[in-house]
């Protein structure tokens, strides 16, 4: 199967509607990182999904509608602080679990009683989701385990042979997936932490838990179990108390020939003593949005990648973290 990256308009929409409707997959740019998308309500299809991305067959996916969907035609019921988060935060990158109605594929889910659903901001996913009309199940576009990609030639080289099109919205703006928040039971629990912070939730609602998994506990987010977001080529994260450890790492590999790029934000580069930067840049957002991208900058020209913790670690800082964690686990 050749694989095309294609501007979005009227042509590639269309192109895009008939894939679906045929059971296919197609690539779409969201604000947070880039989806494949296909029809939820057709089990097959989703299915193949999986079997794309080489995704284990326990970690469910998330339904993406546009702004006019009613949800109330996937799930049985919506509480009433999910109402105000709603009001809130959507269109935006939250994405929130209710109890499903069962009316989307069960293979969506992987058999949970829940419906995760996302309303992305994005202009163009927006257009793609109307355009469509239908509700996308759509996990991030890259290969299982590997960095999320923010730009359609991530995409592309995840996934090149295998699917059809990549409508191509540019950078991702966002750059760390979508929050996920459970809201099932009587508070929101953050299962995924992302741009919407436990902070911006607990303001409008009061209050918001964040899930952590118990010893013994079956895990009610599946994906955080798994290794995630990796680069191609060798980790090390080192604390931000730790900065001068990752320092002399750095000066280590690079007496010894191996080819070594620490990763960190604008005021770390600043303080240390090191050639080879990936910078993420000054501000939380610019970090998040700087994070995947730097990670898949630093595979294609490192042998290692040391990376150096933010100084601050809760709000925004919390999901990327979270993200630098699973990047650098061995
Ligand atoms: O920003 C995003 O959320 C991106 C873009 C494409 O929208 N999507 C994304 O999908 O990150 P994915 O498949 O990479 O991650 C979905 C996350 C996983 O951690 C999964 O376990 C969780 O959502 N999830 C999905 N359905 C769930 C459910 N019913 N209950 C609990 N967690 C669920
Ligand atoms: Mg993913």
């Amino acid at each position: 199967m050749q694989t095309r990256i294609l501007q979005i308009n009227e042509d590639s929409l269309n192109e895009s509607r008939k894939i679906i409707m045929n059971g296919g997959a197609v690539a779409f740019p969201t604000e947070t990182v880039y989806g494949l998308g296909a029809n939820a309500y057709d089990n097959t299809a989703v299915e193949n999904i999986f079997k794309i991305k080489g995704r284990p067959c326990d970690n469910p996916l998330i339904v993406h509608v546009h702004n006019e969907y009613d949800i109330l035609s996937l799930v049985s019921y919506v509480p009433e602080y999910a109402k105000l988060l709603a009001k809130a935060y959507l269109p935006g990158p939250l994405t929130m679990v209710y109890k499903s109605n069962g009316k989307v594929s069960p293979a969506v889910s992987c058999g949970l009683d829940t419906l995760a659903i996302r309303v992305p901001s994005h202009k163009e996913a927006q257009k793609f989701l109307k355009y469509i009309d239908l509700p996308i199940a759509a996990p991030s576009a890259n290969v299982s385990k590997h960095v999320s990609p923010v730009t359609a030639e991530h995409v592309f080289s995840d996934l090149d042979g295998r699917i059809e099109i990549i409508l191509d919205g540019g950078k991702c703006e966002g750059g760390i997936e979508s929050t996920v928040v459970d809201c099932t039971s009587d508070i929101p629990l953050i299962l995924r932490s992302g741009l919407i912070t436990r902070e911006m939730i607990a303001r409008v609602v009061g209050d918001c838990g964040e899930y952590s998994v118990k010893e013994g506990e079956k895990v009610r987010s599946p994906g955080m179990k798994y290794k995630h977001y990796s680069p191609l080529c060798r980790t090390m994260l080192f604390d931000y108390n730790e900065k001068k450890r990752a320092e002399e790492k750095y000066a280590e590999c690079i007496l010894e020939g191996v080819n070594a790029y620490i990763l960190c934000d604008d005021a770390t580069a600043k303080s240390i003593k090191a050639e080879k930067v990936l910078n993420l840049g000054k501000t939380e957002t610019e970090i998040a949005s700087n994070l995947y991208f730097k990670l898949r900058e630093g595979e294609n020209i490192a042998e290692l990648i040391i990376a150096i913790a933010p100084e601050k670690q809760d709000g925004v800082m919390a999901g990327v973290m979270n993200r630098l964690t699973k990047a650098c686990k061995n």
